[in-house]
């Protein structure tokens, strides 16, 4: 659990003071005085309360090398706050100018190919580079000195989307301070990354490299290795800008916006560092499946702040360009995104960017105040959000208020990224993939879920999925068997608890720490054929409770040649060589039960296993019960309020207790909710204003 300390206090009256926060980016620096003063009127009529300024304005900052050219920022603040919008005050330091690259090219990234990176774009910058480092504490010293006390500043945004991968001479020379921090000696290193094969044996620190271009395959250590130390030389980069604000003595929450599950920062060893847990989320509405994928994002996100509630920092408002093919939300969809956020834990819904650009890579993403003006259908949708939220605001039912779950889903980066390395019995199984169709089956039933990682703890949990846990620590095999004992059902998919810490393959027979757990243990993992495998069974022999109809299931991609060994087996292998094979099995344990999934199974065994670990525990979804909701009907319980997204083409009808209030409209409910297609309810029991 970790503490409330002030800012995050800061940031829970913030918003205690002016409700759900409201706004987005903003450029100002792209425009002419007198349309900040357009922008500022806009931005009250749509009711925006906070804005993000200066995430790339170091250009503007700092013309040349170190001048100061704050006086345009001095009146946007002002103004800001003369209009009673409140601004999340943002390091530049994303984006170097030009003139910092130019001088000191050892301050641009190199990539895996040693083709060093130019300024023209953004992000140019090595998070290994002393020299870019050093500017950016310099210009992020002088602002946050300037702007500490200024009434308009109630948040920091440090840099932005970290994700800067550098493979040059600084990279290597922090790569191996990292790995004498982590390992001591470099026999200690040698052991770890099992250099004995292909004669890759070190004999000093100083011979190691990043994994650039090499001839063949990377050793699969170091190359793990190298995603853990860019991540957490990132974090050093972080941390640094962070120290500056507070020393400058500002007391404001400090954050930075993450992506999601973004495959290069370890989102779980960087959450205690940030006062709000801050996400931009960019589903594309041509995918029927985005609002499960976004779901499961904002559960991450709202697990990461260990409930506390996050802020959507960004998302679009309709299309955004950086796709090959753009599709724009509807008003209405951009609506239901922003209170899904809402549904699941955030405070702060914003937007990239207030005034679409005009100019630059970016002129055809959407935003708030399109190309067309505030005449638009999508200004008068973002007016219509602005009083939505103010609404549930006002209700005092919403605000600050958490979210139960029972289930955790475990999600590990490290596990991740071992567990992707080339090279494996198959390319075809992919964590992110799994993970998202495990937790399709609780977004279904309407099922809250924790997202937690291989070090958390599991006590107050009835179900845990581990849809791919590639690395499996003794501790975390330990923490599920507990949990199994007092009573939780524990469901693990295939390919997991394969290899240790270092991603060295565990000996013995498979899946070695979670053998006992799971009463069952294989041998040989290997690759399917591409025609599904049809499964057999669904009786359990010992006199279970386990009664699934048998027909319609496969499995495929991958599998485990598995041997019981105490479990019940449910599926068995209906051909092929691995006829009569177990591929599912259960297992008792202490007063819960341990399933196992030994290949990839189709959706309708998912839905069976999860199902019944779910009924077997009493958990139950947020309109009561475990039995799937209607197609496209998400619901989420937050607090005590019930919202219900009808992310369907069709009406849907729900049956809910009547006399609900409607906290968007003030109706009271009958004993059906009629859901119009793309529609959003928020029901309570009760309405405070
Ligand atoms: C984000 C970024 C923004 C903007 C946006 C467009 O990744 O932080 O600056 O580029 O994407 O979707």
């Amino acid at each position: 659990m970790s503490l409330t300390t002030p800012a995050r206090r800061a940031f829970e009256e913030l918003v205690a003071e002016r409700g759900i926060l409201f706004g987005g980016d903003y450029n100002p620096e792209q425009w002419d005085p007198a349309v900040w003063r357009e922008d500022v009127a806009l931005m009250q009529q749509a009711g925006v309360n906070l804005v993000t300024v200066g995430v790339f304005s170091w250009a503007m900052l700092e013309p040349t090398p170190g001048a100061r050219e704050f006086g345009w920022l001095d009146e946007v603040l002002d103004l800001l706050h003369g209009a009673g919008i409140a601004v999340d005050l943002a390091t530049p330091t994303a984006s170097p100018p030009p003139w910092l690259g130019i001088r000191h090219p050892e301050t641009l990234p190199v990539d895996r190919d040693g083709v060093r990176l130019i300024p023209g774009s953004r992000n140019q910058f090595s998070p290994s580079s002393r020299v870019y480092r050093e500017h950016a504490v310099a210009i992020s010293r002088d602002l946050a000195t300037r702007y500490a006390a200024h009434p308009a500043v109630r948040m920091w945004h440090v840099g932005n989307e970290y994700g800067q991968i550098d493979h040059g001479d600084e990279a290597a020379r922090e790569f191996r301070g990292w790995l004498r921090a982590r390992y001591g000696t470099i026999d200690a290193l040698n052991t770890a990354w099992g250099t004995a094969f292909w004669s890759q044996r070190y004999a000093d620190f100083d011979e190691i490299l990043p994994p650039r271009r090499m001839p063949y395959l990377v050793n699969p250590t170091q190359s793990l290795d190298f995603r853990r130390f860019t991540s957490d030389q990132m974090l050093v980069c972080y941390r640094e800008l962070r120290d500056t604000i507070r020393d400058a003595g500002a007391l404001q929450p400090i954050t930075t916006n993450f992506m999601g599950f973004f495959a290069h920062v370890d989102y779980r060893s960087w959450a205690e560092d940030i006062d709000v847990i801050a996400d931009d989320q960019y589903p594309d509405p041509a995918s029927a499946e985005s609002p499960i994928a976004t779901a499961l994002i904002q559960d991450l996100m709202r697990s990461l702040g260990d409930g506390r509630s996050w802020m959507l920092m960004e998302q679009a408002v309709s299309a955004t360009s950086w796709r090959p093919h753009n599709l724009p939300k509807t008003p209405q969809r951009a609506r239901r995104d922003s209170l899904q956020a809402v549904a699941r834990g955030a405070d702060a819904i914003c937007y990239f960017q207030w005034r679409q650009a005009r100019a630059g890579a970016e002129r055809f993403h959407s935003a708030m105040l399109p190309h067309a003006g505030a005449d638009s259908d999508v200004f008068r949708g973002v007016v219509r959000q602005g009083e939505d939220l103010q609404r549930l605001s006002r209700s005092g039912r919403v605000l600050g208020s958490r979210i139960d779950a029972r289930v955790a889903v475990l999600f590990d980066w490290s596990s991740w990224w071992a567990g992707e390395e080339p090279a494996r019995p198959t390319e075809r199984l992919s964590t992110m993939e799994q993970t998202t169709r495990w937790y399709r089956q609780l977004w279904r039933r309407g099922v809250a879920a924790d997202i937690v990682g291989a070090a958390s703890d599991l006590d107050g949990y009835d179900v845990v999925l581990v849809p791919h846990a590639y690395i499996v620590r003794p501790e975390t095999a330990d923490a599920l068997r507990r949990a199994a004992e007092r009573g939780a059902h524990i469901v693990v998919g295939p390919f997991s608890g394969v290899a240790d810490d270092n991603a060295q393959v565990l000996q013995g027979r498979s899946p070695v720490l979670l053998r006992d757990l799971l009463g069952v243990s294989g041998e040989e993992w290997s690759g399917m054929p591409d025609e599904p495998t049809p499964l057999t069974g669904g009786l359990l022999t010992g006199g279970g409770d386990v009664r699934w109809s048998a027909s319609g299931h496969t499995a495929g991609i991958l599998a485990e040649r598995l041997r019981a060994e105490g479990a019940d087996v449910l599926l068995t292998y209906a051909h092929g060589d691995l006829f009569g094979i177990p591929a599912v099995t259960r297992n008792r344990v202490g007063d819960g039960a341990a399933w196992y999934l030994g290949t990839v199974v189709s959706d309708s065994v998912l839905s069976l296993v999860i199902g019944d670990a779910l009924a077997a525990t009493g958990v139950d979804g947020a309109l009561g019960g475990s039995a799937e909701l209607p197609d496209g009907l998400e619901a989420v319980c937050r607090g005590d309020v019930v919202f219900l997204l009808n992310h369907s083409a069709a009406s849907i009808d729900i049956p809910m207790p009547p006399g609900l209030v409607d906290l968007l409209t003030g109706e009271k409910t009958e004993s059906v909710v009629a859901l119009r297609a793309g529609d959003v309810r928020v029901l309570s029991e009760r309405h405070d204003s």
